[in-house]
């Protein structure tokens, strides 16, 4: 194993920083992941697509070590990952945010950022524990923290409003914030638009942009087209679990075995990238 660790310096943008080497897992006799290989680099927004069931949240979960591939290796940084239990995968870096919101309904914005780092620390100090002037200072310095990544997010103006009285989309980052507090090197979005209106989803884009302009590494994992396509710098698409395309969304959208693969799925079924890439068919 090379000795590529985490450094204090500023490495030079564009490096390696998570690489899915063959990864694979089965489920009794479902390969829901096969030889999956792919690289995400400092910096990037890259997108996770594939129609339903072509196992993008088996990835995340060997990412994030819910799951342990069978074959192949997770590495980060170059040093292997593989394995590693959910929390120790945190603490390297790597925070997901959930599908569902998960807020403390009874907490101010600013509360809820902050909490969410606390989770990582000792004291409630919210509960009334600010006694000594470490403690103070201990408080001063997440209140900082949480109130920079609130200015990131534009959610600064409701940061002492009631987190669960604000707007699906405006929820949805406080998520996003409080995962983003702890200073993670990458952060796995899963399906963010899910529940959003247009109007919202279209503001996720900025979101995830001022994401990895605040320096951080992103990984996203969609449906919703509009989404995927302007947001990203590579797109990684999967279905039966295998890797079938990889490229600039410009590259994915005109790719026959992704066009494909989408058109495969029934009539019935709602997701936003099979509908695009229909019109996308019909409309030449
Ligand atoms: N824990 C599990 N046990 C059994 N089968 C699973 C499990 N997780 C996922 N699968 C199967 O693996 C395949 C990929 O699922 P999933 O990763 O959820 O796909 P996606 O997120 O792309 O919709 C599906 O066929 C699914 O039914
Ligand atoms: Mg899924």
């Amino acid at each position: 194993m090379n000795q590529a660790a985490r450094s204090d310096q500023a490495p030079a943008s564009g490096e390696t920083l998570l690489e899915l080497d063959g990864i694979g897992i089965s489920f009794g006799g479902l390969r829901a992941v096969d030889d999956l290989s792919f690289r995400v680099r400092r910096g990037e927004i890259v997108g996770l697509i594939g129609p339903n069931g072509a196992g993008k949240t088996t990835v995340f979960n060997m990412i994030t070590g819910v799951y342990k591939p069978t074959n192949g290796h997770i590495r980060w940084h170059g040093e292997d990952l593989t394995g590693r239990p959910p929390h120790s995968v945190a603490k390297a870096g790597i925070r997901r945010t959930f599908q569902t919101i998960r807020l403390f309904a009874d907490m101010s914005v600013l509360e809820n950022v902050i909490a969410g780092e606390h989770l990582q620390i000792r004291q409630k100090w919210w509960q009334g524990l600010l006694n000594t002037p470490a403690q103070r200072r201990e408080e001063q310095t997440l209140i900082d923290r949480a109130m920079e990544v609130l200015r990131q997010l534009n959610l600064a103006d409701v940061a002492h409003e009631n987190a669960t009285s604000l707007p699906y989309g405006a929820q949805r980052r406080v998520e996003m914030a409080r995962t983003l507090v702890a200073k993670p090197e990458l952060i796995i979005l899963d399906e963010p638009a899910a529940g959003l209106n247009e109007f919202e989803s279209a503001g996720l884009n900025d979101t995830i942009r001022a994401i990895r302009d605040a320096g951080v590494t992103v990984i996203l994992v969609e449906h919703d087209m509009s989404v995927v396509m302007n947001v990203t710098d590579s797109i990684v698409v999967i279905n039966f679990g295998k890797k079938i395309a990889e490229g600039k969304p410009e590259e994915i959208r005109r790719n026959p075995l992704v066009i494909e693969a989408y058109l495969g799925q029934d009539d019935d079924d709602e997701d936003p990238l099979m509908q695009a890439v229909r019109q996308e068919q019909v409309t030449p």
